[in-house]
């Protein structure tokens, strides 16, 4: 057996490596090492922190999981108000501000930073001694919410900081959800038929105002660290730019599309050339910052209210514009759902011909009024797909008709509404918003799920995209996913077929042998189960370790799981009790694909082993449910610091412990620290 201390050596070693990845990847967004050996680090890392608890620390990169959920979140008294800022709409406005400023300023030499201006939400980090110590919302500006545990699963925010840093300090800047990640997350919660999020800024609230910071963990969250708020016993540079010079070398992630500028046709230019750019950042912008650089000069500018008089936003116009509606169309999706979209008169929008919309459901078009005929108001979000946003109703010429979905689809001879596709017949679940086509044989219907299933997320079966999954279902060689497993019997046909090369068809064909081992969530997600998405999947995957055993489960026992309800229950139930989704999974079974988890259940981990002493004043729970918790995982609280300490865990006002913790090198934890070592145990 490995000795401790190496043990202990190798733990060190591969953290400051992961941590160095970490760093490349979420902050500087340029790897050195791909995904794969990244996460043999990770794993590897997991094994031994598993194996030796009494290393595991709260600073681990594997923590980023997040810890168990909460009742409500606690409330953090920022160091220093969080101000807003004004705005500008207009040159005009921006040329009033900049005389102004120059006026109060009597003189003075000053430049300016601009900045984009992130469409998410304001947060505030305070490290203690390097390590992330809390997190919080703005707030009303003087108190936010501790959203710490949710932070922490944002890789791009560090856990700790190296090096000489002040011994208590706070940065501020701006949680987002870059556009990718919203609209992959829309799209999983309109499989799920959850309601969707209007815009990325309300998906990032929502994401990181969750209760359950695992769910939070799961979204692609990120900053940008746009102020330092705070800095105990610190010269802080003279300029916000070398500050955030200063932040960045700390490891702080800055937008690199930060500029100095110098006069104030400069801060217009950068404003002109980002507003044609906006559509091409990764993230969504809704104007620019203009900051002055000299924080002496901020000083003497002050604020007003609750804004700064030295920083103003100048917003970038809606990318909205007003069009007729010309039609309602219907499309039918992967699992059935009848989705009414816009057709409209095409009209420009931020420069893009928009010619087609998304009207969500049916019930949405009826609350926000829209008719056929409308002049409607189209907005051109981060999505690719446009939305309308409503009707201008002074607009209206008496002509315009009312949707009913029912009545669009009504087919005269059945008597009945039909699916707009196959013909058969329309269904709509109590309590649900969608229509959806009964026939799960529908064609559309048949070639989405098998696009679905080798989708990145679901098998990722790489070089069967949208238009071979068509092409494939249309030649009739794969009539659903299990038949991808067969096709190495039919080379001759794939060959026959446009524009497939030899090497093409290899390439699949080892493409799909190779997704026969993914993971049992990845399996059950991409069985493309109504109501199922990723996250959905991972919880049955979980509890369940086969699809066998999830097929036999009963309704009863898939609601006793928290964060399964009726509807998902019955989508489930259903779908194995249909013939061909059975005939489905046994062909996937002969072709060998896992169905199953590949290791029994992980064991619990423990703090055996784990010695904790604490000193001072707990605030989220008393002492003894402190140690209550800490011996009910194993682990063991002594009174004093000794060699066998584990841990210190500091509150307020701590006593004399502490002291004699730092003299003999003990690692200490403070509260926040202490609970996510508590809520990981699971
Ligand atoms: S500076 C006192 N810089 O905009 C200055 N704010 O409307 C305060 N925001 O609450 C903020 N990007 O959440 C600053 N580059 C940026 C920003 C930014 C987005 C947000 C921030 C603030 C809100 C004010």
């Amino acid at each position: 057996m490995a000795s401790l201390d190496a043990v202990k050596k190798t733990i060190g070693q591969l953290r400051v490596e992961i941590n160095h990845h970490n760093y490349r990847y979420y902050v500087l967004d340029s790897p050195k090492i791909s995904d794969t050996e990244y996460d043999r680090l990770i794993r590897k890392l997991k094994r031994l922190e598993d194996q030796y608890p009494q290393f595991l620390t709260p600073d681990s990169p594997t923590q980023r999981i997040g810890a168990a959920p909460v009742e409500a979140f606690g409330v953090i008294e920022h160091l220093w108000p969080l101000l807003s800022l004004g705005n500008v709409f207009s040159k005009e406005e921006l040329l009033a501000w900049y005389t102004r400023t120059t006026k109060l300023l009597g003189g003075a030499q000053f430049n300016f930073v601009g900045e984009h201006k992130i469409d998410g939400l304001a947060v505030a980090l305070t490290y203690v001694n390097g390590q992330l110590a809390t997190g919080a919302t703005r707030g009303d500006g003087l108190h936010g919410e501790d959203i710490t545990q949710n932070l922490r699963t944002i890789r791009s925010i560090p856990f700790s900081i190296s090096g000489e840093v002040p011994p208590r300090f706070e940065v501020r800047g701006e949680v987002f959800l870059p556009r990718a990640g919203f609209t992959k997350l829309n799209q999983e919660r309109a499989a799920e038929g959850q309601p969707l999020f209007a815009n990325p800024r309300n998906a990032a609230a929502g994401s990181i105002r969750q209760l359950d910071p695992r769910i939070t963990a799961r979204r692609p969250l990120d900053i940008y660290i746009y102020m330092l708020g705070y800095a105990e016993n610190k010269t802080t540079p003279e300029t916000h730019w070398e500050t955030m010079e200063y932040l960045k070398s700390l490891g702080f992630k800055v937008n690199p599309n930060n500029r100095r500028l110098t006069g104030i046709e400069q801060v217009v230019e950068y404003y002109r050339t980002w507003e044609k750019e906006r559509e091409s950042l990764r993230y969504e912008a809704d104007g620019i910052v203009v900051k002055v650089n000299q924080l002496n000069l901020q000083k003497r500018l002050g604020d007003i209210g609750r804004e700064p008089r030295w920083a103003i936003a100048y917003k970038f116009p809606a990318v909205q514009g007003t069009t007729r509606l010309l039609k309602i169309g219907i499309s039918v999706g992967r699992t059935g759902t009848f989705n009414p979209y816009a057709v409209l008169e095409p009209v420009s929008v931020g420069g893009v011909t928009i010619k087609q919309a998304t009207l969500h459901n049916e019930d949405d078009i009826r609350r926000k009024d829209i008719r056929i005929g409308d002049t409607v108001i189209v907005q051109r979000a981060g999505e690719v797909i446009p939305e309308v946003i409503g009707p201008v109703k002074s607009q209206r010429r008496g002509g315009e008709r009312e949707f009913s979905l029912l009545e669009e689809v009504f087919n005269k001879e059945k008597g009945q509404p039909v699916c707009p596709v196959c013909g058969d017949e329309v269904v709509k679940p109590e309590g649900e918003v969608m229509y959806y086509c009964a026939n799960t044989a529908c064609p559309t219907q048949a070639q989405q799920r098998i696009e679905h299933f080798v989708s990145r997320r679901a098998m990722d079966i790489r070089g069967i995209g949208e238009n071979l999954s068509a092409l494939l279902h249309e030649k009739g060689l794969v009539r659903d996913a299990a038949d991808l497993y067969y096709l190495k019997d039919k080379q001759e046909q794939l060959l026959g077929l446009e524009k497939m090369a030899k090497k093409s068809v290899t390439n699949i064909l080892n493409a799909i042998e190779q997704s026969k081992d993914r993971p049992l969530s990845r399996v059950i997600f991409a069985l493309g189960i109504r109501h199922i998405g990723e996250e959905t999947a991972e919880t049955l995957a979980r509890e369940f370790h086969s699809l066998d055993e999830l097929a036999e489960t009963s309704r009863e026992q898939l609601i006793s799981i928290l964060t399964i309800g009726p509807k998902i229950a019955d989508s489930i139930t259903a779908f194995f009790r249909q013939a061909e989704n059975r005939d489905i999974i046994e062909r996937l079974r002969k072709a060998k694909v896992r169905l199953a988890e590949k290791a029994a259940k992980a064991k619990v981990r423990t703090l055996s082993g784990v010695e904790f002493v604490l000193t001072g004043t707990l605030n989220t729970f008393p002492r003894q449910e402190a140690e209550a918790k800490i011996k009910a995982l194993g682990g063991t609280t002594g009174k004093n610091v000794t060699q066998k300490t584990t841990y210190l865990v500091v509150g307020v006002d701590p006593g004399s412990k502490l002291t004699k913790a730092q003299h003999m090198g003990t690692k200490i934890l403070n509260e926040t620290e202490l609970l996510i070592l508590l809520g990981n145990k699971r």
